[in-house]
């Protein structure tokens, strides 16, 4: 077995995925409800904000710590990624968490290694159309996740809009029987969605980046005015961060929330997720809401 660089000896940590198999067995079979949070680490508050969800819906909380290659395209930050195990099962077990699940690469990927999970379609659009290969990476590795810690339920973030209705979607195609709960997105103090990722921005970046959620307000704003018409909400947002940002605007959608499929007109009484990426020099930030249109 690996020997940790930790870290934090009060919190369990489990790197073999066989010993955390047998761990959650053992715990099952006292009857006991298992929930697990899944991450890559560089905790922040919207991670703690899942801990925490999952600590008042379980008996035992594991959450896993893994930067998964898998899902990393060419020229992604896998390599720049944050990481900072000792903090992170620090703020972990605050959070709640009773066990830290901490793979190897190896240890989740050992030689011969063959098989994905493709879930198809939803796959196909939005972040999925832009990282190719990379919700397949994120099915196969949360997949193996759930067979690992044996969950009851899995905590996820509404700030991954799309990778909730894909797992989703997987859970139900593939009967995982996990109940996957979704948290609502943390954010810093003027409105930007919290990230790993925010911590690549440079100082003008950062500045500006509030800019995705106002649009998101905008947006919201005008479907409860009665706009009805996709393309003119697009527009709207579309300018306003061109004229508040040096950013450049990979996609602004108005999807349905379950299939993704994008409306040509708003329906009164449709859940509609409106969602956006845009481009600060080489950091990609991603941001939505969910919205009901007025009947
Ligand atoms: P990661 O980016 O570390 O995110 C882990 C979980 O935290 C995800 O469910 C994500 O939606 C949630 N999260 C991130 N920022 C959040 C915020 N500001 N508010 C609320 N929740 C937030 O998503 C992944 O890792 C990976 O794809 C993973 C599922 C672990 C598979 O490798």
């Amino acid at each position: 077995m690996r020997i940790l660089p930790t870290v934090n000896p009060t919190v369990e940590c489990i790197s073999d995925p066989a010993a955390m198999q047998q761990r959650a067995e053992a715990v099952r079979r006292q009857g006991r409800r298992i929930a697990v949070v899944p991450t890559m680490g560089a905790l922040h508050e919207g991670h703690c904000s899942l801990i925490r969800l999952a600590r008042t819906r379980s008996d035992l909380v594991i959450t896993t710590i893994f930067v998964n290659p898998s899902q990393f395209g060419e020229g992604e930050d896998f390599d720049r990624y944050p990481r900072d195990l000792g903090r992170d099962t620090v703020l972990a077990q605050k959070a709640g968490t009773d066990i830290v699940f901490v793979p190897s690469r190896e240890g989740m990927y050992p030689g011969g290694f063959v098989t994905a999970v493709d879930v198809e379609k939803i796959t196909g659009v939005l972040e999925g159309a832009i990282r190719p290969g990379h919700f397949r990476g994120v099915t196969t590795v949360v997949a193996k996740l759930f067979n690992i810690t044996r969950p009851d339920l899995a905590v996820f973030g509404q700030k991954d809009a799309q990778q909730v209705a894909v797992i989703r979607r997987m859970v139900q195609d593939l009967n995982f029987g996990v109940e996957i709960v979704v948290a609502p997105i943390v954010r810093e103090a003027d409105g930007l969605a919290m990230s790993s990722r925010n911590a690549y921005l440079t100082p003008v970046q950062r500045a500006e980046a509030p800019v995705l959620y106002r649009s998101l307000r905008s947006a919201a704003a005008l479907v409860l005015a009665g706009e009805r018409d996709p393309e003119a909400i697009r527009r709207s947002m579309i300018h306003q961060i061109s004229r508040a940002s040096s950013g450049s605007v990979q996609y602004v959608s108005l999807a349905d929330e379950g299939n993704l499929e994008e409306f040509r007109v708003l329906p009164g009484g449709a859940r509609v997720l409106i969602s956006l990426a845009v481009k600060f020099g080489s950091t990609r930030l991603i941001d939505n809401c969910v919205l009901d249109v007025p009947s």
